[in-house]
């Protein structure tokens, strides 16, 4: 008991008190140093695992593993600026990366942060590298965007030509042009560059607005093969350069179904009209990592599906980007894809294993290279290769294209081959379907691909039937369904 008057204190308190009093001595030169410092704990936690505890970009979750690497702090260079090439970023430029992250790498957006602890961030990362920052920053005024016009549209498209984006990026902004393709195609920091694909706006480091973009060719990204424009083309002639790239850019169309509408015949070639008026349905890609040879940073990003039926016969279209067709005569293995079905559909969730099936479970491959132009069907159950076994029947028709860093690969089959490793298709039912994709300049073949997910493609009925055959999955997205499945699903669902 404590003895006010007295002061006298109980034994039993003293220890209490003690520790008290030892707590606050220990508490107090830690809460002001941790004040300090806080800009340094913050990255220590969050940021360090990528960017290094020293700032070189080496944290144990960066590694040789992932493309574009984390950013060295220590090298002093800075991508995203709105500063001219060469010069240091301002605090508002590594503000706004921290903030919105860097779509396509593996540099996230943080929320979770207050204003003021950002800032503080900012303020240490600025110490692994001070001579970049002893000097202020002179950003260059972003201006107003104009608004977009044909007349604008056709002048950037006159500068893309003139300023030879089209080395790098490719005639159809691709990111095909040869000058991608060499090995020696580096950054600063030693890895390998690849011009950036500019149809796929969801995938742009700096962002994908008409403001993001001129910010991009004005600043350049240092450390990169990407150049500043901003003392060979004015302030005008960048807007409209900078409307001309958003004008490449498609719409990305993720979920988790294809809904699949009968046509009289399915068209036989790639470029028939029919298939750009079809529905589609974007699946992201990575790399195949659970069995060696794993591929920790795969290039191809995406894989687009388009799908039609007739009576008879289905049509798959797979399209892609790949920036150097490759035909296996290069020393490189064939570029080449391959669709994958189970060979039996459940009417659960259950699925094969995701990559090459497994015992219980095999799969239906539908197998395209680029080296001799033609598809063959395959079966398998599981990764070894003992179990992957090349079908004697051939029901398969393929055609392909391509051109400007973009195959197009049109597999057909009849709806039942009749064939009892076939998958068959059955209008209602929902399909699992997944594609592997195989980049030949990256060395994938065999086991060493770059792999989607499972998603479904449901062959729309011709008459809407009372009950879809739906697969028990919470929040399908669907791409493509009439507003009459749509009800139907959701009346199904409900
Ligand atoms: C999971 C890995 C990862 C984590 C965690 C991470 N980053 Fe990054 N960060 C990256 C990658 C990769 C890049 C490079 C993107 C590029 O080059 O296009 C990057 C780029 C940046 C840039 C852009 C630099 C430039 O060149 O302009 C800034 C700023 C940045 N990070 C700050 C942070 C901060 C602050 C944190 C912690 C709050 C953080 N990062 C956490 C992976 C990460
Ligand atoms: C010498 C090759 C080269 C030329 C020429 C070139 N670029 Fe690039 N560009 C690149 C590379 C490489 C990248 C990717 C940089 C990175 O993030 O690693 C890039 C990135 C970009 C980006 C940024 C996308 C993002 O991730 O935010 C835009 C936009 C762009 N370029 C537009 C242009 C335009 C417009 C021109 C012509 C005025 C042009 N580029 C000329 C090589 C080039």
């Amino acid at each position: 008991m404590l003895n006010k008057n007295k002061l006298i204190i109980t034994e039993g308190e003293i220890t209490l008190k003690t520790l008290i009093v030892f707590a606050i001595m220990i508490l107090v030169p830690f809460v002001s140093s941790a004040e300090m410092d806080r800009g340094k704990m913050l990255y220590d936690s969050w940021c360090a695992q990528c960017h290094g505890y020293e700032g070189d970009g080496k944290g144990y979750a960066s590694g040789q593993y992932t493309l574009p690497q984390p950013r060295a702090f220590d090298s002093g260079t800075y991508k995203f600026r709105t500063t001219p090439s060469g010069e240091r970023p301002t605090d508002e430029d590594i503000i706004r990366s921290t903030r919105k992250g860097n779509p396509g790498t593996t540099m996230p957006p943080w929320t979770r942060f207050t204003d003021d602890e950002v800032n503080e961030m900012v303020e240490y990362i600025k110490t692994f590298e001070e001579e970049t920052f002893e000097y202020d920053a002179e950003p260059f005024q972003m201006g107003k965007a104009p608004a977009v016009s044909d007349a604008l549209l056709t002048q950037g498209k006159e500068i893309f030509d003139k300023a030879k984006c089209w080395e790098c990026h490719g005639k159809a902004g691709r990111g095909e042009g040869e000058k991608g393709w060499q090995d020696n195609f580096k950054n600063d920091w030693g890895t390998r560059a690849y011009p950036t694909d500019l149809t796929q706006a969801w995938e742009y480091r700096g962002g994908a607005t008409v403001e993001d973009i001129f910010r991009t060719v004005t600043s350049g990204f240092d450390g990169t093969p990407m150049a500043s424009f901003q003392s060979s083309y004015s302030d005008e002639e960048r807007w409209s350069l900078s409307h001309f790239v958003t004008s490449l850019q498609t719409e990305r169309k993720t979920g988790s179904a294809l809904s699949v509408k009968k046509v009289d015949a399915v068209p036989a070639s790639t470029d028939d009209a029919q298939w750009d008026a079809a529905d589609y349905l974007d699946m992201p890609m990575s790399g195949q990592l659970m069995f060696e040879p794993r591929q920790f940073a795969p290039v191809i990003t995406n894989v687009r599906m388009r799908s039609l039926y007739s009576d008879s016969e289905i049509g798959v279209m797979i399209e892609w980007t790949d920036k150097k067709p490759n035909k296996g005569d290069d020393g490189l293995p064939s570029d080449a894809v391959r669709l994958q079905f189970p060979v039996t559909v459940s009417d659960g969730p259950e699925k094969p294993y995701f990559f090459l099936g497994d015992k219980n479970h095999p799969v239906n491959l539908w197998f395209w290279k680029a080296s001799d132009n033609t598809a063959v069907e395959q079966n398998a159950k599981g990764q070894k290769e003992n179990d992957l076994v090349q079908q004697e029947k051939n029901d398969m028709l393929a055609a392909a294209n391509y051109s400007d860093g973009h195959y197009r690969v049109l597999f057909r089959r009849p709806l039942d081959s009749g064939d009892e490793n076939d998958i068959t298709f059955t209008p209602g039912k929902f399909i699992p379907i997944s594609v592997t994709a195989f980049d030949g300049a990256q060395n994938e073949q065999g086991l060493r691909a770059t792999v989607s997910g499972w998603y479904y493609v449901m062959l729309e009925p011709p008459t809407p039937m009372k009950v879809f055959v739906m697969p028990p999955l919470v929040g399908l997205a669907f791409i493509g369904a009439g507003m009459g499945i749509r009800k139907k699903l959701k009346e199904g669902i409900g």
